[in-house]
């Protein structure tokens, strides 16, 4: 612990979740947090300005870009698409792990600089909404499946919800933990099933987080950027 109490251990990364219409919605966040350098471009950005404008500003404005575009599709299909992310200087990406071991292997083999981890049930499904689709595992033991097919496609890790964090820590040590689904203290968890605060996501183990809407839609976004900054250790750019 540091003299303010806080954890000395690695800092996890903090991914501003760029879910706007356009490049101009985009630009004005990134002018808003000017220090920042990692944002997560998710489909509906990435489908609207496409890989050169992202590439431009990967080099432009040498930022760090995790693109989440939740990969799913048969092992030969998603193993071209990463190829092709690969050459675009992203450093993190998503696939679907119930694309299954081959797919996540197939994945795996067709990067080269990009880590990729791998989603294992959406923060917004619950174990209501897993039986609908005829998962009738308990949602533990289905993560816990997921997990081990990450592990043994050696991916860099997995994303997850607060509510998994823990256990999945431990099972794999070392690995990246993605958590989205981060929330305030007494924030509506809106579309989101499975929520969890910064401050117990980084307790339990989180490497990275994802920070969208409690962001985006907050009344003072640069109050709150510097709330989640006031969580990092001493010292750390939240960047
Ligand atoms: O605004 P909110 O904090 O709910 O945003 C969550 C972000 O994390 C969205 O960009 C969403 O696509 C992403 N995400 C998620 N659940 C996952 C993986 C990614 O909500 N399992």
């Amino acid at each position: 612990m540091n003299a303010r109490g806080k954890s000395e251990k690695a800092s996890p990364r903090l991914w501003i979740a760029l879910d706007v219409p356009d490049e101009e919605a985009a630009e004005y966040w990134m002018r808003t947090f000017p220090q920042h350098r990692h944002y997560k471009i998710g489909m509906e950005l990435f489908y609207q300005i496409g890989p050169q404008r992202m590439r431009a500003w990967i080099e432009e404005k040498e930022l760090d870009i995790f693109l989440d575009l939740k990969l799913h599709d048969i092992p030969r299909t998603v193993a071209h698409a990463i190829a092709r992310l690969d050459k675009l200087g992203v450093r993190l990406t998503t696939i679907h792990l119930a694309g299954g071991v081959e797919m996540c292997e197939a994945a795996k083999e067709a990067s080269s600089t990009m880590d990729i981890v791998g989603v294992s049930v959406l923060t917004s499904l619950s174990e209501e909404d897993l039986a609908r689709i005829g998962i009738n595992d308990p949602l533990p033991e289905h993560i816990r499946r997921l997990v081990a097919l990450a592990q043994q496609a050696e991916l860099q890790g997995v994303v997850v919800s607060g509510q998994e964090l823990q256990e999945v820590t431990a099972i794999w040590p070392g690995a990246r933990f993605v958590v989205p689904g981060i929330r305030r203290q007494q924030e509506p968890s809106q579309d989101q099933k499975r929520v969890i605060t910064a401050s117990q996501a980084m307790l339990w183990g989180a490497t990275d987080l994802v920070i969208g809407r409690t962001l985006l839609h907050a009344r003072n976004p640069r109050g709150v950027y510097q709330e989640f900054q006031r969580l990092l250790p001493e010292g750390e750019i939240l960047s």
